[in-house]
């Protein structure tokens, strides 16, 4: 059983829909194994005028579909929780708050620890913070950490005065910016994969990979939240933070030992070899898609909030090629999108051919490259293909997957991102959250491919239900290489 965590957990935007269907939750199976005990209570804050008996029948709420429930510990659980109403730009609401948290530290033997929450629109966090400080929010004994969602900004220089902005109460070893990719099983299990196995991680390089692909592929389309996402589009939502830290995970080197200060020095390291696009550069190896009609699906600009002439991207596909001696010459391609056909997040590594087959003089051609291919979701395990031989008298080769997947009930029952990384930050452990440093390079690099498209790149379409635009496939076969599915 892990040790018991103490902390006054402040969450900002408490009656909102991430706390509600991600944080709840999370903190609920935290508190059923344990993580939390008796020592801790968390405070919702929101503008509406609710009762602690109110909020709590919320928190409740949240959790009919949670696994492993009872009424009982349900009840417990919501007992720790209390509603303080709060306007973000009163001074006075804040000292409130800090009597309550007070108040509640003592009652809990909370150890002076805070976690503060953040589960609103950034252009608060910059409010939130300069009253938490002003105020005096933060305790004097115990820790004083900051959970923040993306996302960060919406170019570099908006990511920049946001963070400025948070620092004005929290140095960045208090701060976790959450990337939920960075939670899930096969993303941290990527890392095991790589370093602890000694027929991979001395092949891990140029000299043995021909490229590697990504793909996190939705089949959903912008849901409810066009509002947003009309001013993100996909380069933004999914190709700066969560491509970017599998890329990471995927080419960084070893970190010396497993701590988060070593893992963040090997990704600033990766992400600094992050190649200055030109723009010219930029439209070559980046091509943007949207959705039109197919079937019964509607195209994106007959969904609900989206204008009917939206230029914005529901798909992206890009390579990558990183300035890293280890990496030159390797194409690292990635693709997302939504309304693609399936729902699937996969890391393809391909790697060379052989460079003499002694089979061929026998006739025996039918070698192919190996191949790993990390299966993150909903799968969630991994390939390799291998060649052998086929059964008979007769030489002949065939491509045999060895795989392992995690079986169902294992999945269900493992933590959820979400989970992971609260219980993360509750400990102290900064390694799956992403650093300034991080944020600063990837936006730096993204920056550069969406001011090419908006200065003037065409806008490819696909069929909804479709693997994406046709430009995406051409990306590849320009350098002989195709999509890893289309050959599966
Ligand atoms: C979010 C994006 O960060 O990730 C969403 O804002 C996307 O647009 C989601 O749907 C995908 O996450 P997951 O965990 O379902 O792959």
């Amino acid at each position: 059983m892990p040790k018991e965590q103490c902390s006054i957990i402040t969450i900002f935007g408490g009656s909102g829909d991430l706390a509600r269907r991600k944080l709840y939750p999370s903190l609920y199976q935290l508190f059923r194994r344990g993580v939390l005990g008796e020592h801790f209570a968390v405070i919702g804050t929101a503008r509406r005028p609710w009762t602690n008996e109110f909020y709590r029948e919320i928190v409740a709420g949240s959790l009919e579909n949670e696994p492993n429930t009872s009424a009982d510990a349900v009840q417990r659980f919501a007992s720790h929780f209390y509603y303080q109403s709060h306007d973000v730009t009163d001074a006075d609401h804040y000292v409130t708050l800090k009597n309550l948290s007070n108040k509640l530290d003592e009652q809990y033997g909370a150890g002076g620890n805070r976690l503060f929450y953040m589960a609103m629109a950034p252009r608060f966090f910059g409010t939130i913070a300069s009253h938490i400080r002003s105020e005096k929010l933060l305790s004097p004994s115990g820790y004083n950490r900051l959970i923040i969602e993306k996302p960060f900004g919406r170019d570099f220089a908006s990511a920049k005065e946001l963070n400025d902005s948070i620092g004005a109460a929290f140095n960045e070893d208090q701060i976790y910016r959450i990337d939920h990719y960075l939670g899930k099983e096969m993303v941290q299990g990527l890392l095991a994969l790589r370093f602890t196995n000694p027929l991979l991680t001395p092949i891990w390089n140029k000299d043995y990979i021909s490229d590697v692909q990504i793909t996190l592929s939705e089949n959903v389309g912008v849901e409810e939240r066009a509002g947003y996402y009309e001013t993100a589009g996909a380069l933004r939502d999914m190709v700066q933070n969560h491509i970017m830290q599998l890329i990471a995970y995927v080419a960084m080197r070893q970190p010396d030992t497993f701590t988060p200060e070593a893992v963040h020095a090997a990704k600033n390291e990766l992400f600094a070899n992050l190649p200055v696009l030109t723009p010219e550069q930029a439209k070559r190896d980046w091509v943007r898609g949207q959705y039109v009609a197919a079937g019964d699906q509607p195209a994106y600009r007959e969904e609900d909030g989206v204008a009917s002439d939206s230029q914005i991207e529901t798909y992206v596909a890009g390579r990558i090629m990183l300035s890293d001696s280890r990496w030159a010459g390797v194409p690292f391609y990635v693709r997302t999108g939504k309304r693609m056909p399936r729902k699937a997040t996969e890391i393809s590594i391909n790697f060379k051919p052989l460079e003499h087959n002694i089979f061929d003089a026998v006739g025996c051609n039918e070698a192919r490259s190996n191949r790993l291919t990390v299966f993150v979701e909903p799968e969630q395990g991994y390939t390799l293909t291998l060649n052998g031989k086929t059964m008979g008298s007769e030489y002949a080769l065939r491509q045999d997957p060895l795989s392992f997947r995690y079986p169902q009930d294992k999945i269900d029952e493992a933590p959820e991102a979400y989970e992971r990384l609260i219980q993360d930050a509750l400990m102290g452990d900064q390694t799956n959250f992403t650093r300034w440093q991080e944020q600063d390079a990837t936006w730096k690099y993204v920056d550069v491919v969406r001011q090419a498209w908006d200065d003037d790149a065409p806008l490819a379409t696909y069929a909804a239900g479709s693997h994406g635009p046709a430009e995406a496939d051409q990306l590849l076969e320009r350098d002989g290489f195709k999509w890893a599915e289309e050959f599966d």
